[in-house]
This record gives C-alpha cells, structure tokens and sequence, in this order.
C-alpha cells in the first residue's frame, strides 16, 4: 500500500492534446502487464455524457472538478497505466494526487506534431473556438512549465516511435521502483 511520501506503483502519463498519451498508454499498459484506465473516460463514464457537453453544462472548472474526482478514485490501486488529460496539471490538488498515485511521466511534444494530430473533436472544446493553432501555442506556453514540474520523467517524443517510448518509459519506471526496493 502506497504511503504518503512513497507513490504507488502505478505510471501515469501527462501531457498536451495529441502528445500521444492514450496510444502510449496501451502499448505500455500490455508491456506491463497493467490495466490501462483513462481519466476522461472514467470522467465521461461517470457523468454518462460526452466531454463537450460536461463542457457546456458545468464549464472548464465544473470539468475540473470530475477530473479530481477521478483522480482521487483510483487511489489505493496499483498496476496502472493512468492516462489523464492535458489540463489535469492545472489544479494544484491534482498535482498531488498525481505525485501520490505513481510515477508521472510528461510525454512533451512539439507544437507542429500536435496540430498535426488534434482534430476539432467533441472530445476537445476548448479547441472549438477560434484558431486552433493559436489556442495550441498559447496554452502549450503556458502549461509547459507545470507539466516539468509534475514530471518523474520527461520523454522528448519528437522523431521517436511510439514503441521506443514505451520502452523508454519502461526501463525508467523499473529502475525508479527498483531502487525504491520493489
Ligand atoms: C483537455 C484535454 C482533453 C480533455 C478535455 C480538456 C485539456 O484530453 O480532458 O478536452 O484541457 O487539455 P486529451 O489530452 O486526452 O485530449
């Protein structure tokens, strides 16, 4: 059982819209052996209702506020590959939540790869309005340095394959819960 200053033996994977999360975490999740669970599904799973409607009813911070919750469900468990959200970072508490559930890894992508990979989609509203592009440069700016800050690890994901990745991650997560003597 995880203790306060120790984090479970769980992976989560942290980073903008279309840093490749969800793709990484099904690859690594089989690698480990670890059930894969993603915070905006257990999100929508939870409400019932798509992302771009909790959006329009709740609005960004009613959003949030699942998010926590999602976050603080999946305390006590291990063997995890925890994909979250881009904007999971934002709320200090779950920036707790995230150092005690398990080793973080920031998956940093470059701008150009994300516009190339985000889609309008009702997955994403806050890319709805206006131009895309410019939202993606203005809320990477500001998020980046909060994404560092949560990191274990950061990966540099430009020019990589999505199975180097992983087994990048892998590699660091063992050693990290090794030298913890697990
Ligand atoms: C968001 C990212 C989305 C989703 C929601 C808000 C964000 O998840 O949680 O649209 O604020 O960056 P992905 O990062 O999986 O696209």
């Amino acid at each position: 059982m995880p203790t306060a200053s120790q984090p479970a033996r769980n992976v989560i994977l942290i980073g903008f819209m279309g840093s490749g999360k969800s793709t990484v975490g099904r690859l690594l999740g089989r690698s480990l052996g670890y059930e894969v669970v993603d915070t905006d599904h257990l999100v929508v799973e939870g409400e019932g209702r798509p992302i771009a409607e909790i959006f329009a009813d709740l609005g960004e911070s009613g959003f949030r506020d699942l998010e926590t919750a999602a976050l603080e469900s999946l305390r006590g468990r291990e063997g995890l590959v925890i994909a979250t959200g881009g904007g999971i970072v934002l709320r200090p508490k779950n920036r707790n939540l995230l150092g005690s559930l398990g080793y973080t890894v920031w998956l940093n992508a470059d701008e150009e790869a994300i516009c190339k990979r985000v889609s309008r989609s009702r997955k994403r509203p806050l890319l709805e309005a206006g131009d895309p592009r410019a939202t993606v440069a203005r809320l990477l700016e500001a998020r980046r340095p909060i994404y560092r800050e949560c990191a274990d690890l950061v990966v540099d994901t430009a020019g990589i394959g999505i199975k180097e990745v992983s087994s990048g991650i892998e590699k660091n997560a063992h050693n990290y819960f090794f030298e913890r003597g697990e």
